[in-house]
């Protein structure tokens, strides 16, 4: 038991030799970990974010590459994923992380709060997914993990359009994996509870957000917030060999949140 507990917490440098890997939202908070972490474990890691400078900067810090695009531009993210996989090789391992929200009310939003928040969250995991797919089904060779949320299955007050999104991640993340099944892809999905990053932090600055924070710190049953590399960990495994029988799942990184 403690050998298979230090495999999982432990990076292992030749776990993902030999693949390459593209980390949306790979700049900051969970994605920044996911970045460092699948390059210890071997992979050649590809930085994708919107913040250029930041992706640059963590890619040197890693002996990665860097790629900028805005996950919300289907167009742009065929382009640049295109440029990616002709510059670096064939991407192997995609996590789609980039993701975000801001507290409101659910009466307090309108039309335009909806269609952002639903292009970030949810149509920017669909449209990344679309412009790797055929690749890894083409060569018989792939992971993908998305970042959902435990909000996607328990709900949040002051996220409802957020939480919809990360549900709708989830279900997609099965439907894939049933789709790439036989072409020897797999898909899974992780829900994070409250995490250490900038966008916590900047969930705090208001007070609602501060509330929210608290409230699902609360709702944990460790009665704290995890860190990045938590997440990171969990995200490493599902990519890799190790879980070459786990597809479809979405796995809790949430201090027992949801127990699911
Ligand atoms: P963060 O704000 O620290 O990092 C997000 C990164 O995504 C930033 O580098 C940002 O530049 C990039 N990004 C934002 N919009 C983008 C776009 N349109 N195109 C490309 N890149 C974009 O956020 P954090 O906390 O690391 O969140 C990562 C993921 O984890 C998100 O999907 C979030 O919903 C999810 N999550 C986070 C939780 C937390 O408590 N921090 C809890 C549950 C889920």
């Amino acid at each position: 038991m403690t050998a298979i507990i230090e495999r999982v917490l432990t990076p292992t440098p030749t776990r993902l030799q030999g693949s390459v890997a593209l980390v949306t939202g790979g700049a900051s908070g969970i994605g920044a970990a996911t970045a460092r972490r699948l390059a210890a474990e071997g992979a050649r890691v590809v930085v994708a974010d919107r913040d250029d400078d930041g992706a640059r900067r963590l890619a040197a810090d890693i002996g990665g590459d860097a790629v900028a695009f805005d996950v919300t531009d289907p167009a742009g993210v065929r382009v640049a994923i295109g440029h990616a996989d002709e510059a670096f090789g064939p991407i192997d391992v995609l996590v789609n992380n980039a993701g975000g929200d801001r507290p409101s009310f659910f009466l307090d939003t309108d039309e335009s709060t909806w269609e952002a928040v639903l292009a970030l969250n949810l149509t920017g995991v669909i449209a990344c997914t679309h412009a790797v797919l055929g690749s890894m089904v083409g060569r018989r060779r792939g992971t993908i993990v998305n970042v959902a949320s435990e909000a996607g299955r328990v709900g949040m007050v002051g996220g409802a359009v957020y939480a919809a999104a990360k549900a709708g991640v989830i279900g997609f993340t099965k439907a894939i994996a049933r789709e790439g099944a036989h072409h020897g892809v797999r898909c899974n999905a992780v829900a994070p509870g409250p995490i250490d990053t900038p966008m916590l932090d900047g969930l705090a600055r208001d007070p609602l957000g501060a509330r929210l924070r608290q409230g699902m710190i609360d709702a944990t049953v460790l009665g704290r917030c995890g860190q990045p590399d938590d997440v990171a960990a969990a995200i490493a495994y599902l990519a890799s060999a190790d879980a070459s029988f786990v597809t479809g799942h979405t796995l809790a990184v949430s201090g027992g949140l949801s127990m699911w």
